[in-house]
């Protein structure tokens, strides 16, 4: 049996509100022992310094934080888009349609420059503090090229995600439900084996309501359980449709009424922002305040791809929603733990009680505010998985 020491934290972020009445649940002076790989014990480093312990990490007075759970990436493609991002820098507007672009050179590619391609993302995300990545396909829209998606994205993360309606390929432009039908039927039942979560991309340019729901309930029917994209490019019926399928989350949510607002707080299904797409599209920042004024469980995700948000890094991400969302450092933080935990319906990750898996990063600072207060700096200084330093 493995046991490990982390002490001298200066700050530990658990996110149990019963260690100190608020949401981040903070105990200064900290330290934590970790038993294969789960928490087994939160507390003061004075209380803790009594015992003798084989291993023992030291974190120097620095800020201990979950691991980042980013609920929603699409890494398995091939090619990059830097064409698309300067035309757009120059005055293009992002439009659906681009996806078609890397659908090509993904069909193109084999499962090795898949899965490395893949596998050098994830290492990006890992080393920024991200310990659990949520992975879409949507890049193949073929029944062959979706089903190697998802085997390669399975061999990366338990949180694996049937995304064959992201666009309607080239090839069924003159029969849209020919290919709702596809998704809904064979190429269903091709990913099924590898995929736990089946998302639409409900939007202008992509998926009508009417389409969305029937291929949620398909894969409702056949095992897979319901997240989407809604209310990216245009309000619409997006959140209403996760809210009656109690979807687990629905995310971009950038159009969003006051009555989706109160749709979603009488609901199980969280709001996932993503700030990396209004940044790398250039659309305009939503105001988050009337969100958490409702209550709302708000996650923040990378939205990791190649068109619209070509990041890993939610350390960026969190300093976008601080200075352009109004997220506060504290609702950054949770979001980017807890809330993506909640988008992924995790009760084992995204905070440090004594029971969690031991995902966690130690900072370099003091303080969680630094993550966005020094934007574009690397604030980690190890980053742990399963109790294990990764
Ligand atoms: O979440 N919105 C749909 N899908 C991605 C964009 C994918 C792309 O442009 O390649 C997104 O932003
Ligand atoms: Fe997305």
């Amino acid at each position: 049996m493995t046991r490990t020491l982390v002490s001298n934290i200066g700050l530990l972020v658990t996110n149990d509100s019963t260690q100190d009445g608020t949401p981040l649940g903070l105990i200064k002076e900290a330290a934590l022992v970790i038993d294969n790989g789960v928490i087994s014990w939160v507390g003061s480093n004075r209380e803790a310094a009594k015992s003798d312990f084989e291993n023992s990490i030291d974190a120097r007075g620095n800020c201990v934080i979950p691991g980042f759970v980013d609920s929603h990436s699409h890494i398995i493609f091939a090619g990059d888009r830097s064409g698309e991002f300067r035309a757009r820098m120059k005055g293009e507007k992002y439009s659906a349609g681009g996806i078609n672009s890397t659908v090509a050179l993904t069909r193109a590619a084999t499962n090795q420059e898949l899965l490395s391609n893949a596998h050098r993302i994830l290492a990006e995300a890992n080393s920024t503090g991200t310990t659990t990545l949520e992975i879409k396909s949507g890049y193949g829209l073929t029944i062959k090229d979706e089903a190697r998606s998802l085997e390669i994205a399975s061999s990366l993360t338990e949180e694996t995600t049937f995304l064959g309606a992201h666009v309607v390929p080239l090839e069924f432009q003159n029969d849209f439900e020919g290919y709702v039908d596809l998704v809904c039927g064979e190429m269903l039942d091709a990913v099924k084996p590898h995929a736990k979560w089946i998302d639409v991309f409900c939007d202008q340019g992509a998926f009508t309501p009417d389409q969305t729901r029937k291929i949620l309930k398909a894969g409702i029917a056949k095992g897979l359980k319901p997240r989407l994209h809604a209310n990216q490019l245009e309000a619409g019926e997006g959140i209403k449709i996760g809210v009656e399928l109690d979807a687990a989350s629905v995310d971009h949510v950038s159009h969003i009424s006051e009555h989706d607002i109160s749709l979603l707080s009488k609901s199980n299904t969280v709001a996932t922002i993503l700030p990396g797409a209004e940044f790398s599209t250039r659309s305009k920042y939503l105001d988050a305040r009337p969100l958490f004024d409702a209550n709302l469980n708000i996650a923040l995700a990378s939205d990791c791809n190649p068109g619209s948000s070509y990041t890993s890094n939610m350390q960026f991400i969190m300093a976008l929603a601080v200075r352009e969302f109004y997220f506060s450092p504290e609702q950054a933080l949770w979001s980017a733990t807890m809330g993506g935990a909640k988008a992924l319906r995790r009760t084992d990750i995204g905070h440090l009680g004594v029971g969690a898996s031991a995902d966690f990063s130690i900072l370099k600072t003091p303080s969680y505010i630094h993550i966005a207060y020094r934007p574009g700096v690397q604030l980690i200084e190890e980053v742990w998985r399963r109790g294990n330093r990764i």
